[in-house]
Order: structure tokens, then sequence, then C-alpha cells
């Protein structure tokens, strides 16, 4: 990788189906800084464990969101893509870090709360100690910084804490990863539920989200359908979540800003402006689907580039646990 370009790196979830809310939240977001990081992209499919799912069903949907990578071109040139599972430091420097952490630390992350209330038949050890895994992602390829959504703010938070305790005994073995911050991507919420996030687990209504795999005519019927107001300005505001939910998604997908869209659509209806954002997004998501749908289909290829990047990823992340162990007093592996 070459010396002066930051190192980027983000991993998602490989858990349901993919949505507008991961594509514009995300996805889109990585595309464009992977043209200009060092990036480093990953399904964190050790992550999906903490909460149950169908075997089957897990490894589909991982298949389908690294198809998604490469469909995105995310793999392209020094930048790497693959499975956090495929690269077993993960887990060991997870391990390590575990001992680096204290529960009042872990026990105060909102997302453990949440969940644990949310699951609270299965609060198990790993939903507590996810943030040590999500620490050992970002540190062992010493990224600079690690995009994330204002949910993930604190694990990143915890991450630095760790790594600075670790430094601190230890010197310099990690880098201190910093949030990126910049243009980050829109935060796209339900349309039935337009106060809460797009997500597949909290959408019991098919019409509050948008998939990938819905054909083209399906996504524009779900945007008609949106829940507005009745008030008849396009305008974004915190009484009016349904209308400043499309225009976040109509900036997103035509890289307006939310003053100008508000420009272009002054005086018009909700009907009409709701079809003006149907067949934007429609349009940003045609060459992906199609690209998406030609990748998933050439399993040796998505097999290949996993493979690949694996491969890469495992040479990096060993040189840092190699430090690890050798700091925190292992024998040295003969
Ligand atoms: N916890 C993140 C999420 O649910 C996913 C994740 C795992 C991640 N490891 C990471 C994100 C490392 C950024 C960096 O969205």
């Amino acid at each position: 990788m070459s010396e002066k370009k930051k190192t980027i790196l983000s991993l998602m979830q490989p858990s349901g189906e993919v949505s507008l809310g991961n594509y514009l939240g995300a996805l889109k977001n990585w595309q464009r800084l992977s043209l200009e990081y060092n990036c480093i992209y990953a399904i964190a499919d050790l992550h999906t464990l903490t909460v149950r799912q169908q075997p089957e069903d897990k490894r589909r949907c991982s298949r389908e969101v690294l198809a998604l990578f490469i469909a995105l071109g995310l793999d392209k040139g020094e930048n790497l893509v693959f499975a956090q599972s495929h690269v077993s430091a993960h887990a060991e420097l997870a391990w390590v870090l575990n001992c680096f952490t204290y529960m009042g630390e872990l026990n105060r992350m909102t997302q453990f709360k949440d969940k644990s209330a949310r699951h609270a038949d299965n609060i198990n050890a790993g939903l507590f100690t996810y943030p040590c895994l999500m620490a050992a992602d970002i540190l062992l390829y010493q990224a600079d910084l690690v995009p994330v959504g204002e949910d993930q703010r604190q694990h990143l938070e915890i991450t630095r804490d760790i790594a600075e305790r670790f430094n601190n005994i230890y010197g310099d073995v990690f880098t201190i990863p910093e949030a990126y911050i910049g243009k980050t991507g829109a935060r796209i919420m339900g349309l039935q539920e337009p106060t809460r996030k797009m997500s597949k687990s909290e959408s019991a209504n098919a019409n509050n989200i948008i998939l990938l795999s819905d054909d083209l005519k399906q996504t524009a019927n779900k945007i008609k359908r949106a829940v507005t107001d009745s008030d008849n300005s396009v305008k974004a505001d915190p009484e009016k979540p349904g209308i400043t939910n499309l225009l976040n998604i109509y900036c997103a997908v035509s890289g307006k800003n939310i003053a100008e869209a508000e420009k272009e659509f002054e005086g018009v209806g909700y009907g009409a402006f709701k079809a003006a954002v149907a067949d934007a997004v429609c349009e940003e998501l045609r060459p992906v689907k199609e690209e998406y749908e030609r990748v998933l289909k050439d399993k040796a290829y998505v097999d290949s580039v996993m493979k690949n990047g694996a491969e890469r990823a495992n040479r990096l992340a060993y040189r840092t646990l190699g430090k690890v162990y050798k700091k925190v007093g292992l024998l040295p592996r003969l």
C-alpha cells in the first residue's frame, strides 16, 4: 500500500438484506472514499453471531454483501475486501483486548443496553464484548480513519481508549483511529416510521424499507406511499420527519444540499415531489442493481476476490498481532 495515503477502515454486518439505508448511509460514501484512500472494507460476520440467525440465511447474506462491495468497486486497486471470519487475527486480538477492557466501560455502551433490552432472552457475553472485537478489527490494520454512523461513535471512542491504554503500557503499538468526519453518509429513516432508522430489524411493514433486491417499480411505489404530513410545503423541518427524510434521500442521490433541493421543489405538491424522489432513486439504483446481480451470479469471481482479500488481510493483521503477542509476553511461535 502506498505510504502517503491514509488508511480508512470500515465493516458492515451482513445481517438481513441490503437496504437503501445501507447504500446511501454507508456504501455510497465508502465508494467515494475508496478512490482517495487506502481502504479496507469487510463484512463483520463474526459480529452477527451475537444474534441468532439461520446459518443458510447468514451465508447467503454474507455472499450478497460481498458481491455488492465488489459491484461497487470497493476492491479496486490497492483496496481490500474480505470476510472478518477469514482472518483469525480478529478473534485473537479481540481476546487480548478483552483483557484490557473494563466491565464498567462495556456496561456503559448504549448499544449493549438497547440490544439486551430487545433480545432479553439472549444477552450473551459476545453482545457484551462486541466493542472489543470491533476494536480489534480497527487496530489490527493500524487504521487512521473510520467512517461510522452516529450509532457506532461510542464504539470508536472505546476503541481509542483501549488503544491508548495499551500504548501507554507497551509503547506505540496501535495507531489511534479517528472518526472520519467529512461528507458522511446520509442517515436514512424508515418510509413509514420516519423517526426511526431504516432498518430491517425495525421494519415489520415492508413499505418501511427499500431493499436493493426490490424491483424498481416496487421501490418507486414505496416512495410514493411514504408517510408525510398534512402540510404541503417541501421543507426540511423536525416537525416534518417524513418530508425531511425524503429530502435527505433526494440529496444523497442527487448530490444537492437541502437548501438547493427545497428551492427546486418550491411550490411543488407532495405527489409530484415524491414522484421526483422516486425517479432519482431508481436512476441511482438501476446501474448498481445491474452490476450487483451480474457479480452475484459469478460465484467463482466473488470467491476469488474473497480469497485474495483474506490472504492480504491476514498478512497485514498478523504483523500487528505478532507485535501485540510479543509485547504482552507470549512465547514466540517457532
Ligand atoms: N459494529 C458495526 C455496525 O454494526 C460494524 C463494525 C464491526 C465496524 N467492526 C467494525 C464498523 C469496525 C467500523 C469499524 O455497524
